[in-house]
């Protein structure tokens, strides 16, 4: 039995940047300030939308920057301070900016929050998931120098410092009044934000450089705070939402199986220890330098489900990636690595418990990213997870990269039966059932073959049917009734696939330029009968399968389960089970033109 881990491997949907020169780490302590040139705190604002059920209630947000409900209502253009919110919802939230020494050296802009650990909590979590970005994990470190990170306990007070600034004196001559802290979403432009808040881009540039990435915090120059049109109450509900720029943002935590196999050994050792303590009696053993390999024998000979993870040596991984050069970066934290005649996919990551571990060690399948074993290094605390290494990078790079020859209908055929294949298996084949809760295309990989594997297990969810606290998921795949209720099901999975569906027929990206969900676009246009669909998907067939001679059958009838997959209500969704069928049936609709018409449009007369 071989463990798989088949989750979080490379979001690789930048794989074939990586040359270009952007790759230098931006600086993410903070932003610096010089007292010389700015008043030493002032008022300003930071523009928020809230999202997750947590976050639905001014209350909420108000306990979260530690400011009174009228204190956001009143800039926000809010009239009610008890009417509930709607996610993406548009908040400026005060801030009282200060520039700070931290260092001898270094003072940082950034307003304090006072923020209470409750269970679970990581600052790479609250950064990126409550605070959504205004601030980062290393900034959290940088300010609260006497706190472990690893170390947290409940109801621990600790100082989140929320990226600000105030504007120097020759800017308040120029009539800038505010910078409002504004984190730059994937979607955004600079002249973008220009017009949203009233400013423009040169003097955005001027503040910011022009070197902004998704996720930096910008400073939006302003001489007033814009005005926010709020939703009018009657008109909360998805369809509102789903016409507006960037309704949902995607969330992808990184997380931390590590941490769970950190805890086994870390338990494993003790037990190990006091065990050899017994039976040496008195005599000393130095435990540092005999971790390691007690580790790696406890793995061999105590537990069943981690034995057959190979246990690598730091140096072994170090050398296999030049020492963690930058050019050996797939993607973020992972590398590319050659150890012993074969390339891995290595990803490194901080320790961070959750209880991903357990789902991992239930699946094992084909079309599962796998993992191939891990190193802990103790000394600087990381972790690090091998994976095999799946030389085609992910489905999303293959189909949406214009240097890419375009695929077939019959390899897409192909992919989606894999995926199809994949998700069935966690579907149906684990007990509890596993929801993966983060489909998309850039967590398909495919291998040298063509083959497509499911990567990034990050977000997984074990069991069915729950709610969840936060929502997660990657814009234009996330199904409704999961963004609007937190409801976790099997079958958002399906409405994710559906996605993907509609990303290999059309060739286009699940999100357009304008922040447009796909799907958005097929509840608009593909609901009359099947006379009227025909011509509007081959319009939407992506030219590239058009030029093939391939059936068009077997492109309307994956069509039209991909709208099956989507329908609202989720319980009248087809399952993964009921999907596998209808795309074999595809399949062979293809290899075998003669049957053609046979079952066409089945899942949509449904
Ligand atoms: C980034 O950090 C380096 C050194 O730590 C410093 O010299 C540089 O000014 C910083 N850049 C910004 C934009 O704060
Ligand atoms: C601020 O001004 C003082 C004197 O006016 C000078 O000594 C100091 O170096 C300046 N600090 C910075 C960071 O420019
Ligand atoms: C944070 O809260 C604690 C107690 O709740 C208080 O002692 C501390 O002064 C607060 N810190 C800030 C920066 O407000
Ligand atoms: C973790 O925190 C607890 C309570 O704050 C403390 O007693 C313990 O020594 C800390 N452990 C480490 C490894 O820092
Ligand atoms: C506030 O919101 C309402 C309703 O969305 C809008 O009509 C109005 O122009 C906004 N601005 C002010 C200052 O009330
Ligand atoms: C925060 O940034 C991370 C990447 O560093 C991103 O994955 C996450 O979605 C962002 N969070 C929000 C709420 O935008």
């Amino acid at each position: 039995m071989r463990l798989l881990l088949f989750f979080f491997i490379l979001h690789l949907h930048n794989f074939f940047q990586i040359s270009s020169p952007q790759t230098l780490p931006k600086n993410t302590t903070g932003y610096t300030c010089n007292l010389n040139q700015t008043a030493s705190s002032c008022q300003t604002y930071a523009f928020f939308q809230p999202m997750g059920p947590n976050q639905l209630d001014l209350a909420s947000i108000s306990d979260l920057f530690s400011v009174s409900r009228a204190m956001i209502a009143k800039p926000s253009n809010i009239t009610s301070l008890t009417s509930p919110l709607v996610p993406n919802q548009q908040l400026f939230i005060p801030l009282t900016c200060t520039c700070n020494s931290v260092h001898t050296t270094t003072t940082l802009s950034y307003a304090k929050l006072n923020y209470t650990i409750k269970k679970g909590d990581t600052f790479y979590f609250v950064s990126t998931n409550l605070f959504h970005n205004l601030t980062t994990y290393q900034s959290v470190e940088t300010v609260n120098p006497n706190l472990v990170p690893i170390n947290l306990t409940i109801g621990q007070d600790v100082i989140f410092p929320i990226f600000c600034k105030c504007p120097t004196k020759t800017q308040v001559q120029n009539q800038v009044n505010y910078l409002i802290s504004y984190v730059f979403q994937p979607f955004d432009s600079v002249s973008s934000i220009a017009s949203r808040f009233g400013s423009t881009t040169t003097l955005i540039v001027e503040v910011n450089g022009d070197d902004i990435r998704t996720w930096d915090t910008v400073f939006v120059p302003v001489s007033r705070l814009p005005e926010l049109t709020q939703p009018s109450p009657t008109s909360v509900s998805f369809d509102h939402m789903s016409d507006r720029r960037g309704e949902v943002i995607g969330l992808e935590i990184v997380l931390g199986v590590c941490g769970v196999l950190l805890i086994l050994i870390g338990g494993l050792w003790t037990y190990r220890e006091s065990l050899w303590r017994k039976k040496l009696g008195k005599n000393k053993v130095d435990p540092e330098s005999k971790k390691f390999e007690v580790g790696v024998s406890l793995m061999a000979d105590v537990s069943d489900c981690l034995d057959k993870y190979k246990v690598y040596k730091f140096e072994e991984l170090h050398e296999a990636t030049h020492g963690f050069d930058e050019r050996w970066v797939i993607k973020g934290s992972v590398f590319k690595g050659y150890i012993d005649g074969k390339w891995y996919a290595i990803k490194k990551m901080k320790w961070n418990a959750c209880e991903e571990l357990k789902i991992l060690q239930k699946v094992n399948h084909g079309n599962l990213v796998m993992l191939e074993g891990f190193c802990i290094d103790t000394d600087d605390s990381n972790c690090y997870l091998v994976y095999e290494y799946l030389e085609n990078g992910s489905l999303y790079t293959r189909l949406h990269d214009s240097k890419k020859e375009r695929l077939s209908w019959r390899r897409r055929l192909r992919i989606a039966v894999d995926i199809a294949n994949g998700l069935q298996y966690i579907h149906e084949h684990t007990i509890p059932r596993v929801v993966h809760k983060d489909v998309k295309s850039s967590n398909i990989l495919l291998d040298a073959q063509m083959r497509a594997k499911i990567a990034n297990f990050g977000l997984a969810k074990s069991g069915c049917n729950a709610m969840t606290r936060h929502i997660v998921g990657t814009q234009g795949y996330v199904a409704p009734e999961y963004l609007s209720d937190g409801i976790v099901s099997t079958k958002m999975d399906v409405f994710s696939f559906g996605v993907i569906l509609l990303e290999l027929i059309s060739g286009r990206e699940a999100i357009n330029d304008q922040g447009k969900a796909l799907w958005v676009e097929v509840y608009e246009n593909f609901n009359g009968n099947e006379e009227k669909l025909k011509p509007k998907v081959k319009a939407f067939i992506d030219d590239a399968i058009l030029r093939e001679s391939c059936s068009i059958d077997s492109v309307m009838n994956v069509m039209s389960i991909a709208i099956a997959s989507l329908h609202r209500d989720p319980s009248r969704r087809p399952s993964m089970v009921d999907i596998v069928y209808a795309l074999c049936k595809s399949d062979d609709l293809f290899t075998d033109l003669s049957e053609v018409g046979l079952s066409q449009h089945q899942v949509l007369a449904r």
